[in-house]
């Protein structure tokens, strides 16, 4: 499983995020700000100008997010130079499309009730960089919250949810992260601000997704999956194997919370996931959190570290899991250090495994057997195919022999390719024998007779 590639973390680029404003001697302040504002608005220039797919609803998002390595501190700069690296690294062309805004962007609203961007971190507003990120090719997303004030105490939405819909429409936004923080969780109170949300996109005529954070509990998916394109499935993800069941790794990143943030291990075993996965489907997919796959580690005084928070092996589980439910595969490292023989890039530009999130029957995969440490899942792919991924969930490397009828198949299969090694198999005998890493996952697409 992705044995060869190079394992040391890209030198973790180093920002500066919190706004400053220049103040030249003999100026007003406001001049100031002004000048400085012209500056780096000239930033927000396309290399060349791009037009971005249309919103597509029927395919899980895949994008970039910020929020797993830079929390609520982002800027106008950073997003600039993620754009940059996105458009340079492979990852635009592998299909990650989306650039999405989380919480840390929002200024105070106007005397009339305008929502305004925090003018030190995004000094050109939002609608120039959304226009900027359009035409880098990519769609917009930004992040709200249904309770006066969002997860990190900046303005939410709460009695603003039609004029706040209107604007992002004008702003350009392709794409809504509405959480939860200080609202209703209650299965009714929460599926009313969710179709009010829905409501609220739809008056404006512009196509956006609509992804919720509805608290991530198994009552969520029964309403959810009929009003929205993605609901979270669980807490935060954290980056660290376990975190809920045993105590996270000594480098975990955001492993803030025993009972909330979860590990990879946690997600994969959570019964609420089993149980709403299988409610997704084209339009509506499970979100078990942005991907933790290249994030850093962190110390235990909280400094980024160069090592990854996941090991290798964890890292690929991630995101052949993600892919296998259909889940949106929105990258949570930094795609600044990104440079072809990292584990990020050799983990994220996995077209074999990409293209089974992106498949357009868009059926999830059901978990077909569970013992002994192992997991398998099945995933019915368009033209036939199916995908299987057996998962080690022990502390050691493990064989095993499965029949074909355990991975799911239906007797054996005509063909068989190993989606991390990218090669095709020879299909002999009763069953297939693996073996696989402690945390890894063995990745195959088969035909069937
Ligand atoms: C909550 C969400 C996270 C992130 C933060 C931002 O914790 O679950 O995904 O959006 O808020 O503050």
């Amino acid at each position: 499983m992705a044995a060869s590639r190079g394992r040391a973390l890209a030198a973790v680029v180093a920002v500066a995020v919190s706004a400053t404003v220049l103040t030249a001697a003999g100026c007003s302040p406001a001049r100031n700000v002004t000048r400085q504002a012209m500056n780096e608005c000239s930033d927000l220039v396309a290399s060349l100008a791009r037009t971005p797919p249309p919103v597509d609803p029927n395919r899980p998002v895949m994008g970039f997010n910020p929020y797993n390595t830079f929390g609520a501190t982002i800027d106008q700069a950073v997003i600039v130079g993620i754009v940059r690296a996105m458009a340079s690294n492979g990852m635009r062309a592998a299909g990650y499309r989306h650039i999405i805004l989380d919480d840390g962007w929002q200024g105070p609203r106007t005397a009339a009730g305008q929502i305004t961007a925090d003018p030190g971190r995004f000094p050109c507003g939002i609608q120039r960089l959304a226009t900027y990120v359009h035409a880098e090719g990519f769609r917009f997303g930004i992040y709200t919250s249904p309770a006066p004030r969002a997860c990190s105490g900046r303005t939410g939405s709460a009695g603003h949810v039609a004029a706040d819909a209107r604007t992002f429409a004008r702003w350009g936004v392709d794409y809504v992260k509405l959480d939860w923080c200080g609202s209703d969780y209650s299965s009714s109170g929460a599926a009313t601000i969710a179709r009010t949300w829905r409501a609220a996109l739809s008056a404006t005529h512009r196509p956006m997704i609509l992804s919720i954070n509805a608290g991530g509990a198994p009552s969520v998916g029964p309403w959810a999956h009929v009003i929205v394109n993605s609901w979270r499935v669980g807490g935060d993800i954290c980056g660290s194997w376990y975190n809920q069941t045993r105590p996270p790794s000594a480098t975990a990143r955001g492993c803030y919370n025993r009972l909330y943030d979860e590990g990879i291990y946690d997600y994969l075993t959570s019964p609420g996931v089993h149980a709403q996965v299988t409610l997704a489907g084209p339009g509506h997919f499970i979100d078990p959190d942005m991907l933790e796959v290249g994030t850093a580690g962190k110390s235990a005084s909280g400094q980024d570290l160069t090592a990854y928070a996941l090991d290798p092996a964890e890292a690929d589980t991630n995101f052949a899991i993600w892919a296998m439910w259909s889940a949106p595969l929105i990258a949570g490292n930094d795609p600044r250090t990104m440079g072809g023989a990292d584990l990020a890039s050799q983990i994220l530009l996995n077209r074999e495994i990409i293209a089974v999130d992106q498949d357009p029957l868009g059926r999830p995969a059901t978990l077909v057997l569970s013992r002994g440490g192992w997991q398998v899942w099945y995933k019915p792919l368009s033209g036939g195919k199916a995908a299987v991924a057996v998962v080690n969930l022990a502390d050691s490397a493990g064989a095993a022999l499965f029949s074909w009828a355990e991975l799911g198949a239906n007797g054996q299969p005509t063909s068989l390719s190993d989606l991390w090694a990218h090669r095709d198999l020879l299909v002999t005998g009763a069953g297939l024998r693996v073996q696989v890493g402690a945390h890894a996952t063995a990745m195959y697409v088969l035909t069937s007779r």
